[in-house]
This record gives structure tokens, sequence and C-alpha cells, in this order.
């Protein structure tokens, strides 16, 4: 019988899903393993069970490919999660029977590609037995234990060429633009995209903001003769003494779903300083498509590397960058925490030095 793992998808998607995918079955394949594909990310070990083989010559053209041809949930009888570090015990009942399933599908490992829900989750399963090694992703690039989650750089080239096109129409109309960006916790899309694209005033979580700062920039501009502004903001900032904007709660055992500042922010702006202003939420559109270059080969340095630590038996183990190398570090160390953007790090310190207000 030949070796056979399991690779599934979990939370929300991003670009570059996929090309983890690819370089499981490849390099799997490469060592004489088959590949199954768990369908709808952990729900699939669930009886009945959704799988799919994952054949060698099916792979091509996904390196490229945005989603996931496993797809994926953030909802379910899996979810552990109600905020960033707050994991739930999942059923007892639930992970024996994920275990059974994997067991019976004559998995000799699992590779879980997720971000700290999917992982949270994974470090329970490995802890009532299932081999599972781990792979990071997610847009928000929040992640403890590596210095880049894949997905991030193909959401900031998305979130930096939004600001491009946002720029010349503002400035062709004398206006403000406000760019809403996804960043639940951290504001690392929001200020490398906001640096990269040139905005005025950059607003993260990180940092509460207040109207007199934001309203300031604008009028020293203005005092420039530069009539226009752009502003980019992360969906998960906040007025300082406020609480995020969400679109309510998501129920009982998920996120609130965030959204709306950015049209809270410029509301407030139009009132402040009597500008024109616009607002745009890039939304999903930043977890869609395919994958930049760095991307593509993170992940398949990622997939690759998962499935050597699968070989050594380093089970519990995620993979990580720690350039100029991949690396493997505990899974248990990676999640529950958060990683933000340094308030005194270069990046923050770099956008205060070119004048980019960042709203305190
Ligand atoms: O965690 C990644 C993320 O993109 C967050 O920035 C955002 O709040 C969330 O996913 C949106 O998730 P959903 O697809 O459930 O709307």
């Amino acid at each position: 019988m030949k070796t056979r793992i399991g690779i599934l998808t979990g939370g929300g998607d991003c670009p570059g899903l996929n090309a983890v995918t690819r370089a499981v079955v490849k390099s799997a394949a490469k060592r004489g393993w088959e590949a199954l594909g768990i369908l709808g990310g952990f729900e699939g070990l669930l009886s009945p069970t959704q799988t799919r083989p994952l054949d060698y010559h099916e792979m091509d053209g996904l390196l490229y490919l945005g989603g996931t041809i496993l797809g994926t949930a953030n909802t379910g009888r899996f979810s552990a999660k109600a905020g960033h570090g707050e994991s739930r015990a999942i059923e007892r009942a639930i992970l024996d029977e994920a275990k059974d399933n994997f067991r019976k599908l004559g998995l000799r490992a699992l590779v879980v590609v997720g971000g700290d829900g999917s992982l949270s989750i994974a470090q329970q399963c490995l802890e009532h037995g299932i081999p599972i090694v781990g792979v990071p992703k997610t847009i928000d690039n929040d992640l403890e234990g590596t210095v880049i989650t894949f997905g991030f750089d193909s959401a900031v080239a998305f979130a930096t060429d939004a600001l491009d096109r946002l720029r010349t129409t503002a400035q062709s109309h004398n206006r403000v633009i406000v760019c809403e960006m996804m960043g639940r916790y951290a504001g690392w899309i929001t200020a490398h995209s906001g640096i990269a694209g040139g905005a005025d005033v950059i607003l993260i979580p990180e940092i509460p903001f207040n109207y007199d700062s934001i309203c300031r920039k604008i009028t020293e501009r203005e005092g420039e003769g530069k009539r226009f502004t752009l502003v980019a903001v992360a969906e998960g900032a906040r007025e300082a003494g406020r609480d995020f904007v969400t679109q309510g709660s998501s129920g009982a055992i998920r996120e609130a779903r965030l959204g709306g500042i950015g049209a809270a922010v410029a509301t407030e702006i139009a009132k402040r300083t009597g500008k024109e202003t616009r607002v745009c939420v890039l939304g999903h559109l930043q977890r869609g498509g395919a994958p930049t270059t760095f991307d593509r080969l993170l992940c398949t340095r990622f997939g690759v590397r998962a499935v050597r630590l699968i070989a050594e038996e380093q089970y519990g183990m995620m993979v990580a960058l720690r350039p100029p190398d991949t690396d493997a570090v505990p899974i248990k160390e990676a999640v529950g925490k958060l990683r933000r953007v340094p308030i005194d790090g270069d990046i923050l310190r770099t956008a205060r030095d070119l004048g980019i207000s960042l709203g305190d």
C-alpha cells in the first residue's frame, strides 16, 4: 500500500491556496506517495467524509489559480473561534469522529493550510491523536511564528493598485477618497499598501485615531496646494475610545463581521472639512485572483517543506519563513497570539518620517 497523506484548506480563502496544494501533491508524488484532498475544510473529515484524490497530472495550472479547489469553511461544527486567540474546545465526539475517519481513509498525516482559527483546530486534532503539519495562511499577516503568511503579498499588491487608481480620480476631482481594506486586528495590509500606494493618512487597528488629527493633515495639504487626499483605513481601525465598526454579529461562535469604518471616516471628514469625500471598500477583492510571484514561490516552498516535515515525522509543526530559509515551529507556539504592526518599528517610522498621518 502506498503512503497516503491528506490536505485541507480552512478559514477564509486567499491567493496561493492552490499553489500550496500543487506543491504538496507534486512533492508527495516524487516520494511515491498519494495525496487525498479533504473538501470544505475540517468538515470534510466528518461523516459522510468528503474527499477527492489529487492526481499529480491534475496539478497543472494550479500555481496561479485563485481560491481553493478543495473548498474551505469558517463555519460549521469545527468552528473554534470567537475572536483572535479565543480558541474554543471542539466537542470530543467531533474529534473522535474525525480521528476515526482519518484512520478509515488510510491517511498517514494531514497537511492543514490555515490561519489562527484553522491551526487552533489543527492543534486540538493533533492533541487528539491525528498527525498534522500546518501551513500558515492569511492575508492579514497576523500569525506568530513566521515573518510572513502567504496571501499577504497578493493582498498588498491588489490594495496598492487600488490606491494608484483612486489617486488619479481623487486628484482630478480635488476630493478626499477613503479606501477601506481588510485587517481585523492588525493593519499590515493597510500600512504596507498605504506607504507603497502613497496614502496621506493611514489608519490601523494598532493606533486609535482622532478626527482632529486626520483633518489637520487634509488642511495642511490644502495649504501646500494639494487639494486631494488619500486615506487608507483598515476595517479594524477605531476612533480613540470607540469600538470596532461591525455589520453585526455572525453568531455566538464566530467573529463579528467588520465593515463600515471607511464610510464613517468619510462622513466625518466631509462634515468637518467641507471637502467632497468618497469611500471605496476593497473587501473580498483582496482575497481573490492569482497569487503574486512572491506568494507563488512562498506557497511552493511551504508546500514542499510540509511534505518533508511529514517524511521526518515532525508532526505538530508549522512551516514558517525565517529568511533566507523556511523553518518549522510548533503549531501551538503560533496560534492564540496576535502579530501586530510594531508601533515603533521601521514600517510606521517610515510612514511618520514621510509626513503620513497615522491619525494619532
Ligand atoms: O481573516 C481574514 C479576513 O480577510 C479578515 O480580514 C476579514 O475580517 C475576514 O477575513 C472576512 O471574512 P469573511 O469571508 O467571513 O467575510
